[in-house]
């Protein structure tokens, strides 16, 4: 088992990294959560799978333990599902020394997260992501809420756990769209941060995708490692959090426009191609690395283009984007393959060039 110790400034926490379920039981120990109430998070699709397997492992530490289950998907990610959450916490007498459980992709995370933050102003919280997006993404960075009105991730808050605890067994079960996407998220923090992890996810390719221990693991330490720097760096999201958006910006204003058909991690290994191709133009990095990206993209099931789509429109959606200041479009571009920074004065003309690249 690899522990990942993150320090945000604030808290401290470890990330485990395993391939059972082993080590939970110490975990909860170690973390002084034994003898506490429990209760546990997921979906209808984790609970089949992992609640049992879970429930087996942490054996008889828990004074009790609940479970609300709710339907798997994004579109319960609202504040009518966490009021279901609040209910089974009463029902349960929770106390301020409770512990709630995420067992489930981003969707459980980000709400699980958000319930034990604002329960009684804030109870401990474990998560156990068994998405590859949720253990090399969502999980790190405190990043909690729901979607409202149509807004994604509209309501929420900045909340750490008392522990990140990652089966990678749990990737056997995860369909190929939702691996693929999980990549997409894996092979930006190559870009941003870290080229030799950018070379040790071409090197070892094969063994990745067949879910090869070690090459899972240094993926997903690698890959938590890269998120939990930037984090530590800024917790709030003031200023170099900014980077983790890399291919975001184009990413996204195709994922709305496709109605959240096309997957997120898809749409970001999209917009990635946009980005590389914007920074080769401004001289900053070689032409050859769209190539390499639209390689490595391919080899992981990650699409080099869509059809369908209008440049000005998919300029337009940018234009939404939150992270945009004073009306000027922000994109994260490379500086060199493995260091990001954030481009305030890009072009029009600019920006449709690159989306022309994934647009056909
Ligand atoms: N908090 C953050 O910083 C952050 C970062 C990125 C994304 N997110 C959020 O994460 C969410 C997306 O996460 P996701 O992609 O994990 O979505 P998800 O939680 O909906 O999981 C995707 C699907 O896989 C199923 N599933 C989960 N684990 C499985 C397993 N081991 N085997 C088989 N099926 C399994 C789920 O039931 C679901 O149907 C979005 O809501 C997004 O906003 C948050
Ligand atoms: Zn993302």
């Amino acid at each position: 088992m690899e522990i990942l110790e993150v320090n945000t400034g604030t808290v401290k926490y470890p990330i485990y990294i395993n391939d059972s379920f082993d080590e939970l039981k110490n975990a909860f120990e170690k973390a002084k959560l034994s003898g506490k109430k429990a209760f546990i998070i997921d979906d209808t699709n984790t609970h089949g799978l992992y609640y049992d397997k879970v429930k087996n492992a942490v054996g008889d530490i828990f004074a009790s333990l609940g479970v609300y289950t709710f339907e798997a998907g994004e579109k319960s990610k609202n504040l009518d599902t966490i009021r279901n959450f609040y209910e089974g916490f009463l029902k349960d007498k929770l106390d301020r020394r409770s512990v709630i459980i995420a067992l489930g992709g981003g969707v459980v995370g980000d709400m699980a997260g958000f319930a034990a933050a604002t329960f009684m102003r804030g109870i401990k919280f474990v998560q156990i992501p068994t998405t590859l997006l949720s253990q090399v993404d969502s999980s790190v960075g405190g990043k909690v809420g729901v979607d409202f009105m149509g807004n994604k991730n509209m309501i929420g808050a900045f909340y750490q756990p008392e522990f990140v605890y990652i089966n990678s067994k749990t990737l056997d079960t995860l369909n190929e769209r939702e691996f693929s996407s999980g990549m997409g998220e894996v092979i930006k923090y190559g870009y941003i941060i870290d080229s030799d992890y950018l070379e040790m996810i071409e090197e070892n390719k094969e063994k990745i995708k067949a879910l090869e221990k070690e090459a899972i693991h240094k993926v997903i330490y690698g890959a938590c490692k890269a998120k939990a720097y930037v984090v530590s760096k800024d917790e709030k999201e003031s200023g170099l959090r900014e980077i983790l958006n890399f291919g975001h910006t184009f990413g996204h204003a195709v994922e709305a426009l496709s109605g959240y058909e096309l997957s997120h991690g898809g749409c970001v290994a999209l917009g990635m191609i946009s980005g590389v191709y914007l920074s080769a133009e401004r001289g900053m990095i070689d032409k050859e690395e769209e190539q390499r990206l639209k390689n490595i993209n391919e080899f992981f099931g990650l699409e080099n283009s869509v059809k369908g789509f209008d440049v000005n429109e998919v300029y337009e959606q940018m234009k939404f984007d939150k992270k945009n200041k004073d009306g000027k479009i922000n994109v994260i571009l490379l500086e060199k393959t493995g260091k990001a920074y954030t481009e305030k004065n890009a072009e029009e003309s600019e920006i449709k060039a690159a989306l022309e690249r994934i647009c056909l």
